[in-house]
């Protein structure tokens, strides 16, 4: 998730404090570890990757191998999951959403029980999938001093580089594997930011050191949030949830935020825009500004639960003199002036390198479809007339309505009907169908494919169809972007 600012955290304490209040009065208890945490559910891998040698801070992981490859693992895909905040713990990706379990609660004679419950639209069915607590002092995660803490999406990168290349280090059949970086929310910065440092990384090492990277997904994110601050009130507006008077207001609002940016005053800009969300949350009344289809919020505050058992964490092999936190207020704080700084950027520089996917979840106010769109129609990239035009597809899972989804060459767009802020929360296994067939150009993201006429073959030239064979991707036929195309390794 992502909580910007003291006041969004303090907004959020008082729906926690609500949800506590109701755990409290139903004296809680994990009864029997044995049974609450199978050791099927287990995570393959997990512990701790150092950051700095220098001092023990270090990234917590879990590592679920896939359950079901469909290749030799040593080609498997592997995707690392980031969540949002900033300062939010992936262990509410891997125990609420994405995860091959999923924390659940069973009332009975009054005791609350929690336990784990299969996940069938987990991530990791025929993927790798890896959790990284990210920044440190997130989660399970160690920062050794607080001045170590990331403060920007350079010193993030850094770390998180050190976490991954130790990773790809515990196992000689990692090294090649085609590796994912996925996330949510605020993960909208921690996704480009490590996927461009891993491309700048990869342009000075040699090839054995390089790490292999395909490609970037982001769901529900904040990447460019100038541009994306202004689009609340439009948004809201014209979905019927405020009035011409209050849109207004609200977009006076947003404009302070965007004065702060250009000012440069940064942690004042990140103050402005929480103020404007709690705005929008004060005049819509919803319960939760992530789905506003919702009558509660999401019930994220299980996981921070069942994490705090001392046997859980044991079984993780978390460090038990960590209190587990769902958010972490010293990491919050310490980015609270990255909030309203663009990574925009990194991704125009993704997009050409490797390919990126930006899903969101439709009922989302924050983070939503809206936001993000009008962020992409500014990218500089030679792709983006294209993709602007291209059509955007219904995309359907098993025959039903799923949502819609846009691609051209390494850039898709997809709308995830059904869901809020936490997309695999809510449609787990259309998330699932989502991901797999992005990472596998499958479905919806599979490259249309018409055979090649003479003219055609005139404008390529024999040899690089020499290469393809005889079908190539329509959406790349265009001579001219073309070759470029061809060089930058789209696994077309
Ligand atoms: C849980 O399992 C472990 C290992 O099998 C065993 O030593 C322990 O006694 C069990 N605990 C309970 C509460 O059954
Ligand atoms: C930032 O905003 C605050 C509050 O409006 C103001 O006092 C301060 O001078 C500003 N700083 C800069 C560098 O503009
Ligand atoms: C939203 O409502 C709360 C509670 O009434 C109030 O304290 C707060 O100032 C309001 N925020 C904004 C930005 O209007
Ligand atoms: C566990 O965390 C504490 C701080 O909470 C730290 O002092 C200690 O060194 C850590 N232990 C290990 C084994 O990393």
């Amino acid at each position: 998730m992502e909580s910007t600012t003291k006041l969004t955290c303090f907004l959020q304490l008082l729906i926690f404090s609500f949800l506590c209040q109701s755990l409290a009065s139903s004296s809680f208890t994990i009864v029997d570890s044995n049974s609450t945490f199978p050791s099927e559910a287990l995570p393959t891998k997990s512990g701790y990757l150092p950051i700095n040698p220098n001092t023990n801070s270090a990234i917590f992981y879990t590592f679920y191998e896939a359950q079901s490859p469909g290749l030799p693992l040593s080609q498997t895909p592997l995707l690392i999951w980031l969540q949002g905040g900033p300062g939010c713990s992936s262990m509410i990706g891997n125990f609420f959403e994405l995860g091959p379990y999923r924390v659940v609660d069973i009332q009975n004679e009054n005791i609350q029980h929690l336990s784990l419950e299969r996940n069938l639209g987990s991530w990791n069915r025929i993927f790798g999938l890896i959790f990284l607590d990210n920044p440190i002092g997130v989660g399970f995660s160690f920062a050794a001093t607080p001045e170590e803490i990331p403060r920007d999406q350079h010193s993030v990168a850094k770390h998180l580089f050190a976490a991954i290349t130790g990773f790809i280090g515990l196992d000689p059949d990692f090294k090649n594997r085609p590796l994912y970086i996925t996330g949510e929310s605020y993960a909208g910065k921690y996704v480009p930011a490590i996927g461009y440092y891993i491309l700048k990384q990869n342009m000075r090492l040699p090839e054995g050191k390089q790490v292999n990277l395909k490609g970037v997904a982001i769901g529900n994110g904040l990447t460019d949030p100038i541009t994306q601050v202004k689009t609340h009130a439009v948004n809201a507006y014209f979905s019927g949830f405020i009035n011409e008077r209050q849109k207004g207001e609200l977009e006076e609002a947003q404009w302070k935020a965007v004065e702060f940016v250009k000012t440069g005053n940064w942690s004042e800009a990140t103050n402005a825009r929480s103020e404007a969300l709690d705005l929008l949350q004060n005049m819509t009344g919803l319960a939760t500004l992530y789905d506003f289809t919702k009558k509660a919020p999401y019930r994220t505050g299980l996981v921070t639960k069942f994490l705090q058992s001392a046997d859980v964490k044991r079984k993780l092999g978390a460090n038990e003199s960590i209190v587990f936190d769902e958010c972490s207020d010293a990491v919050g704080e310490a980015l609270s002036e990255d909030v309203m700084k663009s990574v925009k950027y990194m991704v125009e520089l993704l997009v050409k390198k490797s390919k990126v996917l930006l899903y969101q979840g439709h009922f989302d106010l924050r983070d939503g479809v809206v936001s993000t769109e009008a962020w992409v129609r500014t990218m500089k990239w030679e792709g983006i007339k294209r993709f602007l035009i291209a059509e955007r597809k219904v995309w359907k899972v098993n025959g039903e309505l799923a949502g819609y989804a846009q691609k051209w060459g390494s850039l898709s767009h997809v709308v995830v009907l059904g869901a809020g802020h936490l997309v695999p929360t809510d449609q787990a296994l259309n998330s699932q169908a989502m991901i797999e067939d992005w990472v596998l150009d499958k479905g919806v993201f599979a490259y249309e494919k018409k055979r090649v006429s003479a003219s055609d073959t005139r404008a390529v030239g024999d040899r690089e169809l020499g290469f393809l064979g005889r079908f190539i991707p329509v959406e790349l036929f265009d001579a001219s972007s073309f070759l470029r195309i061809a060089n930058t390794n789209i696994g077309i």
